[in-house]
């Protein structure tokens, strides 16, 4: 079963881009304060609310702003220092779905927001490695269990990274103005990209092919918006028999 979503529109034409999730697993976003990040999200969740019937995710976000405050009470919401167990959490469900690789998952999401920033905010160095492990691990070996990590950051540099990390990122999204640095960072071979984009304009990338110009979607309606997620949070982690390790 393949599961495509409509998450972008191309530039110009404004014909949908989709995702397919089985081809790409993971998503690494860069984008600058302002840009659109979380909205882009919104319009994801709510996407996976309507076109995926079985998905579930954890979201996280260090920063504790506003965006999924109304969502703190949910058992998959994470904010402020709570990122931690919350990344434990979805740690496990991962592990759970390895371990029992025969067996057939319905798509997983792990939100990411805020990754750099939570990456930099671990200070003990033992710590930070072993974080850093888990998410090589996720990157390298979740793709058969149907496991998706979608990391959003403002910067992006590769202390954040596992060696080698990146690469398992197949789709890359920057939104708004790309700078010279992220530019490095995401698309290093693609010279002629345009940079000078502004809220809501995107570049994306899939598999090393060409990068497309493209655009976020418009949430007509944000109320409808915030009950397809409130909708898709209801739904709650992955079963719990699948997700609690077996005891030894
Ligand atoms: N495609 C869009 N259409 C209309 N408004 C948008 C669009 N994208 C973003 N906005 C608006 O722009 C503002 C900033 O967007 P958003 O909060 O998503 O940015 P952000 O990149 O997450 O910023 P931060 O770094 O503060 O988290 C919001 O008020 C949002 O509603
Ligand atoms: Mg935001």
């Amino acid at each position: 079963m393949s599961v495509k979503l409509n998450i972008l529109r191309q530039e110009g034409s404004n014909q949908p881009i989709s995702w397919d999730i089985r081809k790409s697993p993971h998503i690494l976003i860069s984008a600058p304060t302002n840009s659109g990040k979380s909205y882009f999200i919104r319009y994801l969740l709510s996407v996976l609310k309507i076109h995926s019937i079985y998905s579930t995710c954890i979201i996280l976000d260090y920063k504790q702003g506003t965006d999924y405050w109304q969502w703190r009470d949910k058992e998959n919401v994470f904010l402020g220092d709570s990122v931690y167990d919350g990344f434990d959490k979805a740690y496990k469900i991962f592990e759970h779905r390895r371990n029992n690789p025969d067996k057939k998952y319905p798509p997983f999401f792990l939100i990411f927001e805020e990754y750099q920033s939570t990456v930099e905010s671990i200070s003990k160095k033992a710590d930070k490695e072993a974080f850093l492990q888990k998410v090589g691990n996720l990157l390298r070996l979740s793709r058969q269990v149907n496991y998706h990590l979608i990391c959003i950051c403002q910067r992006i540099d590769a202390s954040a990274f596992p060696a080698g990390g990146r690469e398992n990122f197949s789709t890359k999204i920057s939104i708004g103005r790309l700078s010279p640095q992220a530019k490095q960072m995401l698309f290093p071979d693609d010279e002629d990209i345009n940079r000078n984009k502004g809220q809501g304009e995107v570049n994306i990338q899939f598999d090393g092919q060409p990068v497309i110009e493209a655009r976020t979607y418009t949430i007509r309606d944000m109320d409808k918006a915030e009950q397809l997620i409130t909708d898709l949070l209801s739904r709650g982690l992955p079963l719990s028999n699948e997700a609690v390790a077996r005891s030894p």
